[in-house]
């Protein structure tokens, strides 16, 4: 079966390992073990006893129950009965596709986003209409367009919340009103949410699964929770057939995922507020400090994330976006990640939740770049 080469990914596996100053990953600063565990106050010492006496066998094969428990705090309304545990959000969008697409289906994808969510259903052999979201409407839907797109026999419309890479955010009565959309039509609304609660200020953002019935929320312990070592993720819904229809494929492909894995992600959730806070803060101080250089920069700007961890940052060099990134990382250190890895051009994200230092350093090195530029003439 063919499918597009996953553009973000093929840039990152290329060169992530030769960054000194690498302000292109998305997840909050990874964690160790022990720096999860002091956040979290459980006793290391009794953790590695109840693990190192456990059998290692394939564990409890939909998801441990202190795994899926957890899980069910992240939202209103859920059970553990509706948390499938996959292989990362990953392996829980690939699954849903494919379980849920057949070839021929009418399937809608925002853009830009990540790219899972549009070429994976176009090699099941979906009919994939891309809704654009464009910058001056913010990168959020437009409802109107969305409208016109959708059909009776719309089968699935997929949306990313908040979004990698603009860091948009979906305000709730917006995604109440898709989700009308689509229960007119009865189409599942497949939202990836991993960067969901990662907002810039305080207010609570809903999950489709919690406000439709067929709809399909994916999460991870990656971004939120900082722990994409793990490969943990999860499917939440309240329909019962997606929980079925996922369930007998992931046989086929996971059997179930590492009891490790849960078990270090079930200390996670239990004291699930002490890595949000220190991953609030961080992404909190770490976009004024990305909001005070674009202020400073004359040749760069961008649409002010609301949440996440991302940004898509303008420059008016006439230079495409891999010779820019690619250049600024040979010459620098500095590594991002070029707009056209999303089919948008003069333009790179920056992923500004990393180590403070690294952000700050990174910037600095960039500006040093762009003042190069700039001295040789090369504006659009
Ligand atoms: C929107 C989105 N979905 C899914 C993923 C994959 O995450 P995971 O590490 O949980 O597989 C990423 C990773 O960057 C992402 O940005």
């Amino acid at each position: 079966m063919k499918i597009q080469p996953f553009k973000v990914e093929e840039w990152m596996n290329a060169y992530e390992d030769s960054a000194i100053y690498n302000i292109a990953e998305t997840c909050v600063d990874p964690l160790s073990i022990r720096e999860l565990f002091e956040l979290t106050a459980t006793d290391i010492e009794d953790f590695t006893e109840r693990i190192f006496e456990r059998p290692l066998t394939y564990g409890a094969i939909t998801g441990s129950h202190s795994f899926k428990t957890g899980i069910c705090k992240l939202y209103r309304s859920l059970k553990p009965d509706n948390i499938l545990s996959t292989h990362g959000a990953a392996g829980a969008n690939h699954l849903v596709f494919y379980a849920l697409t057949e070839p021929g289906d009418h399937v809608i994808s925002v853009k830009p986003t990540y790219q899972q969510l549009y070429s994976i259903p176009e090699s099941f052999g979906a009919e994939v209409q891309i809704l654009k979201l464009r910058r001056e409407s913010n990168y959020l839907p437009d409802l109107a367009e969305l409208k016109e797109m959708i059909r009776p026999d719309t089968k699935l419309i997929c949306l990313n919340n908040p979004n990698n890479p603009t860091g948009a955010l979906i305000p709730n009565e917006m995604l109440r009103k898709v989700v009308e959309m689509a229960e007119n039509v009865g189409a599942y609304v497949l939202c990836d949410e991993v960067y969901r609660g990662l907002n810039q200020n305080h207010e609570y953002t809903e999950s489709v699964a919690d406000l439709y019935e067929r709809g399909i929320s994916v999460g991870s312990m990656s971004k939120i929770f900082s722990l994409s070592g793990l490969r943990l993720g999860w499917i939440a819904t309240h329909n019962q057939e997606v929980i079925k229809a996922c369930f007998s494929h992931r046989d086929y492909s996971l059997i179930s995922c590492g009891i490790l894995d849960e078990a270090v992600a079930s200390e996670a959730l239990k004291n699930g507020s002490a890595v949000f806070n220190r991953n609030l803060t961080r992404i909190r101080e770490n976009l004024a400090i990305l909001d005070s250089w674009i202020r400073e920069q004359p040749h760069v700007s961008y649409i002010k994330p609301r949440a996440g961890t991302t940004a898509l940052i303008h420059y008016d060099f006439d230079i495409p976006s891999y010779d820019f990134c690619k250049q600024l990382l040979d010459k620098t250190g500095v590594f991002l990640t070029p707009g056209a890895c999303f089919d948008e051009e003069y333009c790179f994200r920056i992923g500004y939740a990393c180590a403070t230092q690294t952000l700050k350093d990174g910037l600095q090195k960039l500006t040093e770049f762009i003042d190069g530029l700039s001295e040789n003439g090369v504006i659009q």
